[in-house]
């Protein structure tokens, strides 16, 4: 992910989370030296559109996905599943052993997809987002 991309990644945000990320919050990622943003753009009629991104941290080890979003259009299209999966081969290229994350109790599509690549719900964590509780789920890689 780059500056130029922020435009349409905002746009995807506001329309993927009930409590979306601001600009600043994207800006600050890009700016971090721990922070990995991919993004992914399908070919359509010659021009290209941005359709998914993911943003994760790599710590001592360990890793951290701080966010994941599809187009609403391109969703239950693999998008997710192909960024996932790049994400972590390059973990696996950057001696990463754990992976974990918060995922809204009520958010089936994302708790299916993690489950997909075998990550496990270890814990949850009571109103992490304020109106809801998050569980925890991690990956061994
Ligand atoms: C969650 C999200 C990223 C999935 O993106 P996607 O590109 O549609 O997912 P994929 O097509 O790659 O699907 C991969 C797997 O995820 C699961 N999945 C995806 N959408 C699902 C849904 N609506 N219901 C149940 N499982 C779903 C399935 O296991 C699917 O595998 P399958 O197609 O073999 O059944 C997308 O729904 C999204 O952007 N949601 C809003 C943002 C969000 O909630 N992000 C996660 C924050 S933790």
């Amino acid at each position: 992910m780059s500056r130029s991309d922020l435009e349409e990644v905002l746009k995807i945000e506001r329309r993927s989370f009930r409590k979306p990320w601001s600009a600043g919050q994207f800006e600050s990622e890009l700016g971090n030296m721990v922070s990995r943003s991919f993004t992914l753009s399908i070919e359509e009629d010659g021009s290209q559109t941005l359709a998914a991104y993911m943003i994760f941290w790599v710590v001592h080890g360990e890793a951290h996905i701080l966010n994941i979003a599809v187009r609403p259009e391109y969703r239950r299209r693999g998008m997710a599943a192909e960024l996932l999966k790049a994400a972590l081969d390059y973990m696996r290229g950057n001696m990463v052993f754990e992976v974990f994350l918060e995922v809204r109790r009520s958010n089936a599509a994302a708790r299916g997809l993690y489950a997909k690549f075998g990550f496990k719900e270890a814990y949850e964590r009571k109103d992490y987002y304020g109106d809801e509780d998050a569980i925890v789920m991690t990956l061994e890689l």
